[in-house]
């Protein structure tokens, strides 16, 4: 079970009749994303697909050591986020999966080809347009590693793409080279693409993808959560809230924040506009950044991510350490709203895979109204196109 309270701490920050003014509007927002063609995330995902994404997920654990997924921004923190979730911190058991492709260091890149070079690897090269540079760059080194291995026979049964289904370059090589292949809808862009393979298929090889799945499509009943939650944050805008920083108590969970920075800072900032994303581990960050936060600059609101499960793993001094832990984070809710910082929550009862899914089809629609109430496109991002035309004219140099 998922519970939200997007009031109880934000009482003073805004009048009804404002709050009144936006649940107004909901009507529109909806049918204006409901009039989107970008929005093929809401749909149910086909049976043919979800057999065939089994089948190459269990056909990668039974014949490699491990996997490597390429891929970067919407086309890898979805699955890697999750997957980082239910990993455990010490001694997993997992079925090993590397994400690369996000990051252009040699000495990283480097080590990475000397760790692969004796094992038995597969790789999911993941991008819907099929010419991101540094998707593009990782594949072709990694692939060159399998090349001095393998002939072409043996080079098809270690590569998957997942790409567009007619346009670009990626395409074309599983067209020429006949490799497997997945699709990414024409519909769906990156952040949005979690019901996609481009996540699935890395998931399915760890986990219960049917689960994911109905947990996903599950979170259309929290629409109106979504809408609530949408609104009260651009209300905290309004009044100079600029900055939303997410809270986890727990290091697994960070990385979901950093799905969740790309979803809003990808949807919203544009033309100017939009709050941004930010976050921070507690207690850790209770020692850093917990300072600003209570004292500082007040231009933050705060949304806290929290697991309320009553699982006694350890005790300290006869007490489970899992609500000493619960009783800090209700502390700090309330030091950080005493000192004007508006703190909305969203509980889950239990960390598992559903309730993260249904989270995720959550905040995907939350970040959609987000972008019709401060009216900008929530579906592109024009801004990314920026430096990558600023790359290319540096390189051809
Ligand atoms: O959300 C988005 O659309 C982006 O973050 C993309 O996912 C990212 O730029 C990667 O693009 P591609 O899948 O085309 O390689």
């Amino acid at each position: 079970m998922i519970k939200f309270d997007f009031k109880t701490y934000v009482n003073n920050y805004f009048s009804s009749e404002e709050l009144a003014d936006i649940l107004n509007k909901k009507k529109d927002v909806i049918s204006k994303f409901s009039s989107s063609n970008m929005i093929g995330w809401t749909r149910e995902l086909d049976q043919e697909t979800i057999a065939e994404i089994k089948k190459t997920g269990s056909y990668i654990k039974n014949n490699f050591d491990l996997l490597v997924v390429i891929g970067i921004g919407g086309s890898f923190l979805g699955s890697y986020a999750f997957d980082k979730m239910f990993r455990k911190y010490f001694n997993d058991d997992k079925f090993e999966i590397i994400y690369a492709g996000t990051t252009l260091s040699s000495k990283y890149l480097d080590e990475l080809v000397n760790y692969l070079k004796d094992k038995n690897f597969c790789i999911n090269v993941i991008s819907k347009s099929g010419t991101t540079m540094e998707t593009t760059i990782t594949y072709k080194i990694l692939k060159d590693v399998l090349k001095r291995k393998y002939d072409s026979e043996e080079l098809k049964k270690h590569i998957i793409i997942t790409t567009d289904k007619e346009s670009g370059k990626l395409r074309q090589e599983v067209n020429k080279k006949g490799y497997k292949s997945f699709i990414i809808p024409n519909d769906i862009g990156g952040r949005y693409s979690f019901i996609t393979p481009a996540h699935l298929l890395p998931l399915s090889i760890n986990y219960d993808i049917d689960k994911i799945v109905k947990g996903y499509f599950h979170g259309k009943r929290l629409i109106d959560s979504a809408y609530l939650y949408a609104a009260t944050r651009y209300l905290l805008f309004k009044h100079g809230k600029f900055i939303e920083n997410f809270s986890v108590d727990e290091e697994n969970i960070s990385y979901f924040c950093e799905w969740l920075k790309q979803l809003f800072g990808e949807t919203e900032g544009k033309n100017g506009k939009g709050i941004y994303p930010t976050s921070t581990i507690y207690t850790r960050d209770l020692h850093s950044l917990g300072q600003f936060i209570q004292d500082g600059n007040k231009i933050l609101f705060e949304t806290f991510l929290r697991v309320k499960d009553n699982n006694n793993y350890i005790e300290y001094d006869n007490r489970n350490l899992n609500e000493i832990n619960n009783v800090v984070i209700d502390s700090v809710i309330r030091a950080h709203s005493t000192g004007n910082v508006p703190c909305l929550e969203i509980e889950m009862d239990e960390l598992n895979t559903e309730n993260i899914a249904s989270l995720i089809y959550f905040f995907q629609l939350a970040a959609a109204f987000s972008g019709y109430l401060f009216e900008i496109n929530p579906f592109n991002q024009p801004g990314v196109e920026i430096y990558k035309e600023e790359v290319r004219k540096s390189l051809a140099n």
